[in-house]
């Protein structure tokens, strides 16, 4: 099973350009899965919701189908994000998970991070887990990451890989992957994005440098910091089930959920 990053640098306001670098990117390398940014086709910094509004799709809108067929074409399935818009006015930081031949299914970023609380709506979807080729896949944006509580409950929905979409403007989620994969036993599949957004007297640098991490912590890729980048690793769904760590010890069945807040 080939799990693919796309690590790009969107242009603010450019769907279009945006799609056709990433179908470019999807187009170079064979993969059975390709992992995304956070709002990859529109980008991120997005002045106010009526500026928002102007870029936001419902998950069946021309681009994002767009996007999504670019790898369902290629018999493929893919999870990237997206600015979501729900008929009512109702705006979502989303991601698009879609399988060949299964379902398309929306997850709405639970933890908003910064400005995006002025923007989206909180997510309501909560986390999910698909299966496809013998992989079962969970959706993440970004922030989600500094909550343990999010990958757990991925794990616990029986996730072997979660596809964690991300703008990154912080340093430390690339290292901590190694501990959410590690306490998980799952791949953690982050694919950034990189660049700058300079917007209304705002300036954002994106720390590129997407991961793919194995459940035993191994860093299977690593792309650079500064520019776009596609790569491709297998990942084989059996290692991310094996939740013991010795003779004693396992990462889900030893939990004491009775002592947790
Ligand atoms: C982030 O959640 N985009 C930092």
């Amino acid at each position: 099973m080939r799990v693919a990053l796309i690590q790009s640098e969107p242009a603010f306001g450019e769907p279009e350009r945006n799609l056709a670098a990433l179908r470019g990117a999807i187009a170079s390398l064979e993969a059975d899965f390709y992992v995304l940014p956070e709002l990859c086709l529109s980008g991120y910094d997005f002045e106010d919701r009526a500026e928002l509004a102007r870029f936001a799709e419902e998950p069946g809108g021309p681009l994002a189908a767009a996007l999504a067929e670019a790898a369902l074409g290629r018999g493929a399935g893919i999870s990237f994000g997206f600015a979501e818009a729900v008929p009512g006015g109702r705006l979502f930081n989303s991601a698009l998970l879609a399988l060949p031949g299964g379902p398309r299914r929306v997850y709405r970023k639970t933890h908003l991070f910064a400005r995006e609380k002025l923007l989206f709506e909180p997510g309501d979807t909560g986390f999910f887990v698909e299966e496809f080729r013998g992989l079962k896949v969970g959706p993440a944006i970004c922030f989600d990451w500094i909550f343990p509580e999010a990958f757990r409950t991925l794990a616990l929905l029986g996730a072997d890989l979660v596809a964690h979409s991300a703008n990154l403007v912080l340093p430390y989620c690339q290292r901590a992957g190694f501990a959410r994969a590690v306490e998980n036993r799952v791949y953690v599949a982050t694919a950034n994005r990189t660049g700058r957004e300079e917007r209304g007297g705002r300036s954002l640098s994106f720390t590129g440098g997407s991961v793919l991490v194995s459940p035993q912590g191994g860093y299977l890729l690593e792309l650079p910091a500064d520019r776009p980048a596609v790569a491709v690793a297998e990942v084989d769904p059996a290692l991310a089930r094996e939740k013991r760590i010795n003779a004693w010890n396992d990462v889900l069945a030893d939990r004491r959920p009775g002592f947790y807040l």
